[in-house]
């Protein structure tokens, strides 16, 4: 019976873990995890997601409050297309936690960054293009690009310097998607180096309609990899999503998989970003408690637990301080249904949004609880305390369970 350290992941000249902790932005997969997975000879992913706001309170620097003090005189204005980002301050706070996570690294493996391309931050291609450089510059090893089509991304990157030494690749939920990438890339001279494959069971936003239900990540992966095959595309397949335990990841790599993209199990681990208060609804959920909706302003369906705080909150849009979401002419769609609200109920004092979410603050203060289908099944991953409580794993554990169980068996703590 195979186990996932029977195979390697083979990028390059490298020879890896064949098992990749994927992006989950803001700041849930953290540097530590990242560096976990890194150490134990597989791919972590930081996330460049609302990076000054994290600089900040990991760093101590200051850039949300400064940008709010900025534009202070635009917080009534329901016109926020004046709210810009200092180009030079993206790429520093991207400097700063890409190049403090690379001098902590160990190990024989890879840290790679997830870059969402729907991240568009009032100026969608200058502020792309800053931080993608500005990871480049610090010495990351990969990047994943990720929520988006990013057709143009490659065009950003092509005159800078390690752009053939990075590695490079993209998260794809269909064919055609991975096709039109691929035609678009095609001018700069560079393949990407690896292709995710997400299917429908993943956590975050979701590159399906709410018919996801429909579609099979196993399926998805045999369309790719038999066009990849018969156009002589040798791009290693990373498939992504419900992949919950190390059979189902030697299932997929037995298929031709060159690894496997996971998440879920993480997000109860001591090293993830996500507070342990929330840790333990995440443990808790039952399969009825996890929904599919589509409150992201950002448009794509997202998976998420139906107690998420960040559902029916009716705060004041706080783009001055983040903005992260606003489109090329300064619009996000929780504005528009944030107005309808207070137009709908002049009188109140507190309105209630259902419609979108002010996502930038929800998922910047963990209250946007977004995770993967599988999260009902975490609490047969660890053991209950006398409190109640489930145990929080560290991240190890979790690799190490992925890379040499067998027989569908989840190693519990010791
Ligand atoms: C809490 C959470 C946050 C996520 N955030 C992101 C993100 O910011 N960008 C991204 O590309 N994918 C994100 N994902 C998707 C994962 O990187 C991964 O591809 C997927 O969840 C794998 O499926 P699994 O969670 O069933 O293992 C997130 C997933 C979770 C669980």
């Amino acid at each position: 019976m195979k186990r996932v350290d029977d195979f390697r992941l083979k990028l390059g000249s490298q020879e890896l873990v064949p098992i990749m902790v994927g992006g989950m932005g803001v700041d849930i997969s953290t540097a530590d995890l990242a560096l976990e997975a890194a150490r134990l000879g597989g791919v972590g992913h930081i996330s460049d997601a609302m990076l000054p706001t994290v600089s900040d309170r990991r760093y101590n620097t200051k850039y949300v409050k400064n940008k709010l003090q900025q534009y202070k005189f635009n917080v009534a204005n329901t016109d926020k297309s004046v709210v810009q980002f200092d180009l030079g301050l993206i790429a520093e706070a991207t400097a700063t936690h890409v190049s403090r996570t690379m001098e902590r690294k160990q190990g024989s493996g890879q840290i790679f960054i997830n870059c969402m391309e729907k991240l568009t931050m009032n100026s969608p291609k200058e502020t792309l293009r800053a931080r993608l450089r500005a990871a480049m510059d610090n010495g990351i090893d990969g990047i994943t690009l990720a929520a988006g089509l990013h057709l143009g991304s490659f065009a950003l990157i092509e005159d800078h310097p390690r752009f053939h030494d990075v590695r490079l690749g993209i998260i794809v939920s269909s064919l055609r998607a991975l096709q039109l990438f691929l035609k678009k890339s095609a001018r700069t001279g560079r393949q990407p180096d690896f292709v995710v494959v997400e299917g429908p069971l993943a956590g975050g936003h979701l590159g399906f309609g709410l018919d996801w239900a429909q579609y099979d990540l196993a399926t998805i992966v045999v369309e790719v990899r038999d066009w990849l095959k018969a156009q002589q595309l040798d791009i290693p397949l990373i498939p992504a999503g419900g992949i919950f335990t190390g059979t189902d990841a030697v299932n997929f790599l037995e298929m031709g998989a060159a690894a496997v993209q996971v998440a879920t199990r993480f997000t109860v681990a001591k090293e993830c970003g996500l507070p342990e208060t929330v840790q333990q609804h995440y443990f808790k959920a039952s399969e009825e408690e996890i929904e599919v909706n589509q409150i992201s302003p950002t448009g794509y369906p997202m998976r998420m637990l139906k107690s998420s705080p960040a559902i029916g909150s009716g705060i004041r849009p706080n783009c001055e301080a983040y903005g992260y979401l606003l489109d090329s002419s300064g619009n996000c769609q929780y504005i528009e249904a944030y107005n309808r609200e207070v137009a709908a109920h002049p009188e109140a004092k507190k309105i209630k949004v259902f419609e979108k979410t002010c996502l930038c603050t929800h998922m910047r203060n963990f209250d946007c609880w977004t995770c993967g289908h599988y999260t009902y099944r975490l609490k047969d991953t660890s053991v209950r305390e006398d409190n109640g409580d489930y145990r929080i794993l560290t991240a190890e554990h979790i690799f190490r369970d992925y890379q040499f169980s067998t027989d569908n068996k989840i190693a519990l703590p010791a």
